[in-house]
């Protein structure tokens, strides 16, 4: 059941709600609303903070029952270090906690969104606590015999600034994209054909502003799509691509997504070993986030013309996979051999770039679970990000700092295109060098994108988490939505560098 947030101009002291949320910074100072809750609890809170051992440290956190002398049954204090420190994504884990300590409640009241410091924005502020609060309290239960969701159903920021609203109802469609992102990618693979995954993007987008188009087999064989039907044939399941526009009147420029949906990747005829198949079905994670990030376009307001290009598939061996050896012809009328099957998304991102890169818009930027290899260089909390253009590559990674979601460059050197040179074809899908797989990954996709201002984020790593870790849950993690939502409320066409 989805949390409804509202915001409420009732006084910490007096509102009726199961939880009251008051932040803590180090030292055990109060944050707003907390000397009048401490008063009326005469001195319980500073009391409590004490026998506890309860610093206001970030993480920290505290249970106070208030024995009946608030309008709210208990209070938990959350700590959050130093005040001068406290960033949106302090807040954003700071709702996280939140979320967690209410599990059992059915409602909560808080003044986090007002707890920063005084530069940084009430909306941003805001926003962050509802992302956190939403993606914190994160369940995947669909295939649970006996779920037992959280209760929280209602959460009251309190407080008075029209800032405080629009930050929580932006916070509120970004945060409600993630969770359909993790969602989507949390769902086993025989659940999630292509073709239901398509689906899925066209009931997502419907009234969001977003015109769909689905390329079925037919549709991808006339448009010369070579790479998603020679990736797609060898599965039961006939491969995808969707197509995304967002146009809103009077735009000023145009921004290209792209996304890996491979739905399940077991490597095709180079068959992965068993423990490296078992996350495949996250191999659409890229995809996902496009498709997620389409959809808040218009409740932020965006103002730039967005397109976007989602290929689908299913890695499988068959009778009917791509064998090595064999050559596919891709949408720009470029030639690759591919020489291990398992090398599967640089094909079918191949023609979803050249189909973006046609479009001419005024910068691409694709999301990959790309290479194992990107993992091995920045492990899994970074994605490598690679481009043809270092302003745009600066925005991308400004965009994805401003929100928590670290990048890193890697390069992409000339000196390495060798590597990909193929004996019969225009180039080869994997490197003849062992070392550098995530940046001949890149080379091999730069290929496709012509002379657009263009960045590859490879997201193997971020895509999945392995342990509840602060606003992500064990599972898909939803990387990148957060990035592509600020980078196209910003976005400004590069400066060609
Ligand atoms: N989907 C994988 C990359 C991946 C690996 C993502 C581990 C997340 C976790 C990709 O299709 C793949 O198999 N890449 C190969 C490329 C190689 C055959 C050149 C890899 O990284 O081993
Ligand atoms: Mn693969
Ligand atoms: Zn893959």
């Amino acid at each position: 059941m989805p949390v409804t947030f509202v915001v409420s101009t009732v006084s910490p002291t007096q509102v009726k709600t199961d939880l009251l949320v008051i932040p803590v910074y180090s030292e055990r100072v109060l944050g707003p609303g907390g000397d009048e809750v401490d008063a009326d609890l005469d001195g319980g809170l500073v009391a409590f903070m004490e026998q506890a051992a309860f610093d206001g440290k970030e993480g920290e956190k505290l249970v106070v029952p208030t024995g009946g002398a608030l309008g709210a049954s208990s209070v938990v204090l959350i700590g959050l270090g130093k005040r001068e420190e406290v960033t949106a994504d302090g807040l954003r884990k700071a709702g996280a906690v939140a979320a967690k300590a209410a599990h059992k409640a059915g409602s909560a009241s808080t003044t986090l969104a007002s707890a920063g410091p005084a530069d940084l924005d009430m909306a941003e502020a805001a926003q962050a606590v509802v992302e956190g609060v939403l993606l914190g309290g994160y369940e995947y239960l669909e295939y649970k015999s006996d779920p037992k969701p959280s209760k929280l159903k209602r959460v009251s920021l309190l407080g008075r600034s029209g800032a405080l609203r629009r930050g929580m109802d932006r916070g509120t469609s970004v945060g409600t994209a993630v969770i359909w992102a993790r969602d989507i990618v949390n769902t086993p693979a025989r659940d999630l054909s292509p073709a239901e995954f398509a689906r899925a993007a066209q009931r997502l987008l419907r009234g969001k502003g977003v015109k769909v188009e689905v390329l079925d087999v037919p549709a991808l064989k006339r448009e010369r799509l070579g790479g998603v039907i020679g990736v797609g044939m060898g599965s039961e399941q006939p491969p995808r691509l969707v197509k995304m526009t967002y146009a809103p009147t009077k735009s000023n420029a145009t921004l290209a997504l792209v996304g890996k949906g491979v739905i399940f990747d077991s490597g095709g005829l180079s068959l992965k070993p068993a423990g490296g198949m078992e996350t495949m079905k996250t191999d659409m994670a890229g995809a996902a986030a496009v498709i997620a990030a389409m959809s808040v376009l218009a409740d932020l307001g965006v103002k730039t013309k967005v397109i976007a290009f989602t290929p689908m598939v299913e890695n499988m061996p068959s009778g009917s996979a791509i064998r090595p050896g064999d050559v596919l012809t891709f949408r720009n009328g470029k030639t690759a051999e591919v020489l291990n099957t398992d090398a599967e998304g640089r094909l079918i991102l191949a023609d979803a770039l050249a189909l973006a890169a046609e479009a001419k818009p005024d910068a691409i930027i694709d999301l990959a679970t790309l290479t194992g290899a990107c993992m091995v260089a920045l492990g899994d909390k970074i994605a490598g990000l690679m481009t043809n253009d270092d302003s745009w590559g600066a925005q991308v990674r400004t965009a994805a700092d401003t929100v928590g979601e670290p990048v890193w460059p890697l390069p992409l050197p000339k000196e390495y295109k060798k590597f990909i040179d193929s004996d019969i074809a225009d180039i080869r899908n994997t490197s003849t060098s062992n070392y550098g797989g995530a940046i001949t990954a890149g080379l091999f996709l730069e290929e496709f994108v012509g002379d657009v201002p263009w960045v590859h984020l490879d997201i193997a790593g971020p895509s999945r988490v392995s342990s509840d870790d602060g606003y992500t849950r064990r599972g898909a993690s939803g990387f990148g939505v957060r990035t592509l939502a600020e980078l196209a409320s910003r976005f400004h066409v590069p400066s060609r560098k």
